[in-house]
């Protein structure tokens, strides 16, 4: 890992993902986790805040980056979900969980990341109990061709300035193609955000 990756990008990255249209969709799917959740790539832990306690009886934090870690660590301190966490230094790709021991997988803004996402989706199938679900809110790809054109040929400069983040990841085909259907999906221009890193798609999802 570069001094770039590891020193740069973790702050850059914390503050994109806390902007006030970003937190709005947090919002709209974590305080939806319950029992068991397993939260891959938690970051600085931003997610924390918008859990309800008295829903969740665990939180799984995985992220393989320490300088995240340290920072969500620092966040949980001040939160009612201190106590319920526990960080896992690790991949998505390769979850240190038992099958089928999760009610809620939390997906917020990773997707784009995670380097082998069909092996981060196999793994979040693995872990789900029956008929546990997967919360998700991501950015990807644009429905229209305009924006879409710009996401491709901004995607080379940005992805890695922010972390291996991707533009051209289509969160809905991704979600159904790693054995996902939805339950409910819903997608929008994020308001005051650029339209190349603002369309979002929310929701949740059952292993089919
Ligand atoms: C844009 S941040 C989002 C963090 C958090 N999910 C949120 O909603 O704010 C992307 C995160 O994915 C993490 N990440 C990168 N590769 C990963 C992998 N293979 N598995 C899980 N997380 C990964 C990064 O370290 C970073 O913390």
């Amino acid at each position: 890992m570069g001094l770039w990756e590891r020193y740069v990008a973790p702050p850059l990255v914390s503050a994109a993902c806390s902007t006030k249209p970003i937190r709005k969709q947090r919002e709209k799917v974590v305080p939806l986790a319950e029992g068991v959740v397993l939260e891959i790539g938690c970051g600085s832990g931003t997610n924390f805040p918008y859990y309800t306690p008295e829903k969740v009886t665990r939180l799984h934090a995985l992220e393989p980056s320490p300088g995240m870690i340290a920072r969500a660590r620092k966040a949980l301190n001040a939160s009612p979900m201190a106590g319920k966490v526990d960080f896992m230094e690790a991949g998505a790709e390769a979850v240190p969980l038992d099958e089928a021991s999760v009610d809620t997988v939390m997906i917020t803004f990773v997707l784009c990341t995670i380097p082998d996402w069909e092996a981060a989706l196999s793994e979040a199938r693995r872990v789900l109990k029956p008929g546990g679900k997967v919360l998700f809110s991501e950015h990807g790809l644009a429905p229209d061709e305009g924006v879409a054109k710009w996401q491709r040929r901004i995607e080379p400069v940005w992805k890695p300035l922010a972390g291996g983040c991707h533009l051209t990841r289509n969160t809905a085909a991704l979600l159904g193609a790693g054995g996902f259907e939805m339950d409910r999906v819903e997608s929008m221009y994020l308001p005051s955000t650029p339209k190349f890193a603002g369309f979002v798609t929310w929701g949740s999802a059952k292993a089919a």
